[in-house]
């Protein structure tokens, strides 16, 4: 399958791994780059040094391809960041939550490729403005931090504002070769997954998460600031539910991210077989949830995400016959 995506990345298929912090680690992301999508590393949740053993770790697990994705809402976090995505030889850099035109010249001024996350149409032009090579436009649907446009209106709003200057990717409960297809329907280059990934032996995960996914139907999250202070997009628990009756007590971000750490339910980006309490742990995830029921090694996912996509794509052309 090529598209604008496939040739601005140089890889085989338009399936990008979204950098989940605390999930998207380096086997994950080596696993999906190898199978011929993109990994892109969720450096938000890293200690301090992490990132550089990270980046090293999937070099030494696949010679392809693979970014990494900042948050840019924690002060110093990209400056202090983006030294190591250069060095660590990345090939696409994101930004969570915008990206300054500074750091955009310093990344290509390396050959490394910036992309933005965007929820809205102004945050594509801004991020287009800025000098980003390519946007994903996230629509509600999605795992973590979310707007309130869905990405079946965002997707092609986003491509009319602008599609014509840079691809544009589709995100946000996206799971598997029908989203891919219905995404390129729209005018889209290609998706960035989040949740589908997750249920793979591969994620980072503490001990009960990707139960949760698999347990977990369609209406089971819930937009909740209860973590961080943010909207985001989670399982539905005892937590999200006592801060739902009782808004009050809610603190802004980051003060509610610290409260939620010190009350212990915040394990993201902790090793995988750390011991939670589920029933209040922050644990993100898209409203394609309901859709996942087993644990599938990733590459296997890239793999038949777009064999079902050619798939959809063949049955919609006869269907034009
Ligand atoms: C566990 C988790 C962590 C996430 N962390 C980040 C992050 O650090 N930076 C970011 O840009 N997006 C983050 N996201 C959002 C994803 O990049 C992506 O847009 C989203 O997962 C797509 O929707 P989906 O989960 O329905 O596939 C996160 C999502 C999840 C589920």
């Amino acid at each position: 399958m090529h598209t604008r995506l496939t040739e601005l990345l140089e890889i085989e298929h338009p399936v990008m791994l979204a950098g989940m912090g605390g999930v998207s680690y380096h086997a994950l992301v080596a696993a999906v780059s190898e199978a011929g999508g993109i990994g892109t590393l969720g450096a938000s949740t890293m200690r301090p040094g992490q990132l550089p053993e990270e980046m090293q770790l999937v070099r030494s697990l696949t010679a392809k391809p693979f970014g990494v994705d900042l948050l840019t809402a924690f002060e110093g976090q990209v400056e202090s960041g983006i030294q190591d995505v250069i060095d660590g030889g990345a090939s696409i850099f994101v930004a969570g939550l915008g990206v300054p035109r500074e750091v955009v010249d310093l990344l290509h001024s390396n050959n490394i490729i910036v992309g933005s996350m965007c929820g809205k149409v102004r945050h594509a032009v801004a991020a287009v403005t800025s000098g980003c090579d390519f946007v994903v436009a996230q629509g509600t649907e999605a795992g973590g931090h979310t707007g309130l446009v869905a990405t079946m209106a965002l997707v092609p709003q986003v491509v009319d504002a602008v599609g014509d200057k840079v691809p544009v990717v589709a995100a946000g409960g996206l799971f598997d070769g029908r989203g891919l297809a219905a995404a390129l329907a729209l005018g889209a280059d290609g998706v960035w997954i989040g949740t589908r990934f997750i249920a793979t032996p591969e994620a980072q995960a503490v001990n009960g998460y990707k139960d949760a996914l698999l347990a977990a139907l369609e209406d089971d999250t819930v937009i909740s600031k209860s973590y961080t202070g943010k909207t985001c997009r989670v399982v539905r628990n005892d937590w999200t539910n006592h801060f739902e009756r009782n808004p009050d007590e809610l603190q802004k971000f980051p003060q509610q991210a610290f409260a939620a750490a010190r009350a212990g339910v915040n394990h993201l980006g902790w090793p995988s077989g750390t011991d939670v309490d589920a029933a209040r742990e922050f644990m993100p995830a898209g409203q394609g949830v309901g859709a996942i029921n087993e644990i599938t090694p990733a590459g296997d996912i890239v793999r038949s995400i777009v064999a079902e996509a050619e798939a959809v794509i063949d049955r919609l052309t006869a269907v034009t016959r």
